[in-house]
């Protein structure tokens, strides 16, 4: 096991679009280990590959990490079949330290992916796991949270977080 250096923004391999993998033909278990360790040790819920720097469509997400429901769930080749509903919900990022805003999302969504031995899974869900599901596609196809901002909100985000993070290296 080893914790892995989170990649954050504006770093442009972020914005790299992540491969499909073959779980039953490629080993995983390594990499979704260490990006577990990865994102319990950041106290997140959701982290994809992208974040690690890694190009493939792997992402871990654990709805209550460190709580009473808390179960890790590694996503391979995570899709959004269907969306409905708008949900309005304070998002952060792991790759955006210190910056939350709210994000238009799907309320529900049906969602399919593979597990670690190639088996297919396809759920029907709402809350916070629909939001990470979401979420974490989006760092898979080069996406973050913040691209939804306004015009507006977004040049006053880059300002916030370029200052929060110039006083940190001082
Ligand atoms: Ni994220």
């Amino acid at each position: 096991m080893a914790l892995m250096p989170i990649l954050t923004y504006p770093d442009s391999r972020l914005r790299e679009k992540a491969e499909p993998v073959d779980p039953t033909r490629e080993d995983l278990e390594t990499l979704v280990t260490d990006m577990a360790e990865t994102m319990y040790h950041a106290v997140g819920v959701g982290l994809a590959a992208t974040q690690v720097g890694v190009t493939k469509r792997v992402v871990v997400i654990d709805c209550d990490p460190g709580g009473e429901e808390s179960r890790l769930i590694p996503l391979i080749n995570p899709e959004i079949l269907s969306g409905e509903g708008d949900s309005f919900e304070e998002e952060g990022c792991l790759s955006v330290p210190g910056y939350a805003a709210k994000v238009k999302r799907f309320t529900r969504v049906r969602a399919r992916w593979q597990d670690l031995q190639g088996v297919a899974h396809e759920v029907e869900t709402d809350g916070l796991f629909a939001i990470a599901i979401q979420h974490e596609i989006d760092h898979l196809d080069g996406k973050l949270f913040v691209d939804y901002l306004s015009p507006l909100k977004r040049e006053l985000f880059r300002k916030r977080y370029k200052k929060m993070h110039a006083q940190e290296t001082e």
